[in-house]
């Protein structure tokens, strides 16, 4: 009878998964040592489809960088080839990636429905957003903010002891659609709070002292098309005009030295800024919310994956942002915190120097808005698993992060006036 009811839920698993398989597929990592490697690897992208995972595109990369790329099953021998022939330092980060992908859902939970150690599909985590603020009336509340491309609404929770004149932190997970650990992160925060309140005394003076905004998943239409069509999808599902390429880069589309450096003006690129500043409904919606708020958000989180980085303002310019000193020593300690629990090592600093210069990115764009606490956080792993991390790792990526946005959350409380 069990035995029945596990082969029926995997094959209807399997069945609403994928069109694609990724079967025989490769993930390299290169680390060219010099701008000839640089070249090589340029060459490899425009002569075969590449995608790349670290940095996210091909212009991006420089020399001494770890540069994490996925080929084609049909490419893998040509490619690792003419790795070999021009002796660049590479090597298979992952060498079947359906195997790895089919490893993501390794989670011992039983249950069918939400869980909060399981990869969650939209479905199950909009519905979960009545749920939380139905069940916790005095502490949630549930609104949405704009409607992405594809008509879903994007709803966003509100969380916090009713009191006058507060104060807010805002943090949102699911820019990109293929880092399923951030969706998980922003529900694993909901449920955290909710249950520590009252009894963890830092959760509990945050949230009487403060509110969270927290929006699960920005890029809604992309998640839902990594569960249906395509794992590796980062974009917006929006249509580009002139183009049969779809989507545009959410973190490349905010009004922040938009599409000057680190992303791309071509429509089918990974990085594609958009045709112009907040051209998606979903980034045009997130902006239009923090511009209506700007006089109660004192800090913007914004969740991606993966690397284990703590960045802050400026990735557009190389230039320090004013607050350089205070920012460095938050992400220091927040980071420090964060390794507390399972030593996992983060990496901090500017967005531009400790991984790239791009602009367009929602931290930046934030910071210039006045939300002097701006920081993104690139969650596990450094690229054993990459985008897909298994579900046996969300408990423990949940539970570090966490004390690193508690720790952000209890700086800003007590640096409010
Ligand atoms: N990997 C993230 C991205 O490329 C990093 C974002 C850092 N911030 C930025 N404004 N580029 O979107
Ligand atoms: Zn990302």
């Amino acid at each position: 009878m069990w035995a029945l009811l596990v082969l029926i839920g995997a094959a209807a698993v399997s069945a609403h998964l994928q069109d694609l398989s990724f079967d025989g597929q490769k993930v390299f990592r290169v680390i060219p040592q010099n701008d000839e490697q640089v070249e090589l690897i340029n060459s490899i992208a425009s002569n075969t489809q590449v995608d790349f995972w670290k940095p996210d595109s091909v212009t991006l990369i420089r020399p001494k960088m770890q540069v994490d790329f996925r080929v084609e099953a049909d490419k893998t021998f040509e490619v690792e080839d003419l790795l070999k022939e021009s002796g660049v330092e590479y090597r298979v980060l992952i060498d079947n990636l359906q195997a790895a992908l089919d490893a993501q859902f390794d989670s011992k939970a039983r249950t069918a429905g939400h869980s909060y150690e399981k990869y969650n599909n939209w479905e199950t985590i909009a519905a979960w957003t009545a749920d939380i603020a139905a069940q916790n009336p005095g502490l949630v509340s549930r609104s949405v903010i704009g409607q992405t491309y594809e008509g879903r609404p994007m709803y966003l929770l509100k969380m916090g002891k009713s009191g006058p004149n507060k104060k807010a932190i805002f943090m949102d997970c699911g820019f990109h659609a293929r880092e399923w650990i951030t969706p998980a992160f922003c529900q694993w925060f909901v449920k955290e709070a909710l249950e520590t309140y009252g009894k963890d005394s830092v959760m509990t003076t945050l949230l009487n002292s403060l509110d969270f905004y927290v929006l699960p998943v920005l890029n809604i239409d992309g998640y839902v098309y990594t569960w249906t069509n395509d794992r590796m999808w980062r974009k917006t599902r929006s249509k580009n005009a002139g183009s049969l390429c779809i989507g545009t880069d959410p973190n490349r589309n905010f009004n922040a030295g938009w599409c000057s450096i680190g992303a791309s003006k071509k429509p089918c690129d990974s990085t594609y800024c958009g045709s112009a500043p907040e051209s998606e409904k979903e980034t045009k919606a997130l902006a239009d919310f923090i511009r209506e708020h700007l006089s109660t958000i004192k800090a913007y989180l914004t969740i991606h994956s993966y690397s284990q980085l703590l960045l802050f303002p400026y990735s557009y310019t190389y230039k320090l942002p004013s607050d350089y000193e205070e920012l460095n020593s938050i992400a220091s300690a927040a980071s420090k915190q964060l390794a507390t629990l399972y030593n996992t090592k983060y990496t901090f600093g500017p967005g531009a120097t400790t991984i790239y210069p791009a602009a367009g990115g929602s931290d930046d764009w934030a910071y210039d808005q006045g939300i002097k606490y701006a920081f993104t956080f690139e969650l596990r792993d450094t690229g054993r698993y990459g985008f897909m991390l298994p579900e046996s790792q969300i408990k423990p990526t949940c539970e570090e992060t966490l004390l690193a946005v508690k720790y952000i959350a209890n700086y800003v409380l007590e640096h409010l006036y």
